[in-house]
């Protein structure tokens, strides 16, 4: 099962480079009579009309989808114009909380077979949104109850967070439609996501740094993952940094870039991988794959 690749994981892991490509298949308009680009999801065409009207666009999901729909929603926003808020699909149906008819709600699941979601799903609809899915699996339950939605086209662990951002953000191309407005914003993103495979694979390339860096880590005697936001850091999370504590920290030259570059800083020892820059929405994409933590996992079962 793993070919010619040490573990799973690793064949997983070098894998996204098809599966990027597999789900933007088709779907990159480049050139063409009218040299405009643009992105067509056949799924959601008869769609968008409403889309572009509702009030509101809501992002239902669980764990690592939710987290993907956080990554993509300042891009969202940026291109639609629409508001867009974030539900955890457990949270909101804890606090019934509201969902409109103007409101469109989408479910992000890999499997499609979420328990939460799905319950979130029937509420939105007895609620009467526009349900739209993003889901990996034709014939799943959130694609079958849902009004309309995309196919992300990628299965394994490893892949979820890159594919379905890459969906999230050909979503918003989608939204913002054929603006004038928007053009050059959109030339870039297409330009990017059609490019994006190869800069995946300029990171798998920084294979050594990401071992060090797993080196690095290991010894530490636990390490309890944490994602926050920069801005948050100041507000209570510093006082718990120490010498020992490791701190990965992620910066983006975007707009609010204003300082040196990526860097994990462990018991004093700095370490920075440069990872390839893209445009500012779809870096996590290129950052994700720089922090799946193969070589961690291997010297976790591997001790050396
Ligand atoms: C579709 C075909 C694809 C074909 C392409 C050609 C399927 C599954 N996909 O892809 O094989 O190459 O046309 O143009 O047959 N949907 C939901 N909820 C979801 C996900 C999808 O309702 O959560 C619906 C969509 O609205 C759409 C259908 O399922 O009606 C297929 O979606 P998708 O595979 O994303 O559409 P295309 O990319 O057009």
């Amino acid at each position: 099962i793993k070919g010619n690749y040490e573990h799973f994981m690793q064949k997983e892991i070098h894998e996204q480079l098809e599966f990027l490509t597999t789900t933007a298949r088709g779907r990159l308009i480049r050139g063409g009579t009218c040299k405009a680009k643009t992105v067509l999801l056949g799924g959601l065409k008869d769609h968008l009309k409403t889309i572009r009207r509702s009030r509101r666009i809501v992002f239902i999901g669980c764990g690592t989808s939710y987290n993907s729909a956080l990554a993509a929603r300042p891009i969202l926003e940026e291109i639609s114009g629409i508001p867009v808020t974030m539900e955890i699909a457990s949270d909101l149906l804890i606090r019934q909380g509201p969902i409109y008819r103007e409101d469109t709600a989408v479910f992000v699941s890999q499997s499609g077979e979420t328990a939460d979601t799905l319950h979130a799903l029937e509420y939105a609809l007895q609620n009467g949104a526009l349900c739209v899915g993003i889901t990996n699996t034709v014939g799943s339950a959130i694609a079958r109850n849902t009004h309309c939605g995309v196919h992300i086209k990628a299965d394994a662990e490893a892949w979820r967070a890159p594919t379905q951002i890459v969906v999230m953000a050909m979503l918003a191309l989608a939204i913002g439609g054929d603006a004038i407005s928007n053009q050059a914003r959109r030339d870039a993103l297409v330009d990017c996501l059609s490019d994006l495979p190869n800069k995946v694979r300029e990171v798998l390339e920084l294979d050594r740094e990401m071992e060090d860096l797993a080196k690095l880590l290991i010894a530490k005697q636990s390490l309890p993952i944490e994602g926050m936001l920069a801005g948050e850091m100041k507000h209570r999370p510093l006082a718990l940094v120490d010498d020992s504590l490791p701190v990965v920290a992620i910066t983006i030259y975007d707009a609010c870039f204003r300082g040196d570059a990526a860097a994990v800083s462990c018991g004093g020892v700095c370490r920075v991988i440069e990872v390839p820059q893209v445009e500012d929405c779809l870096q996590p994409v290129v950052n994700i794959v720089c922090l799946q933590p193969y070589h961690y996992a291997v010297l976790t079962i591997f001790p050396f």
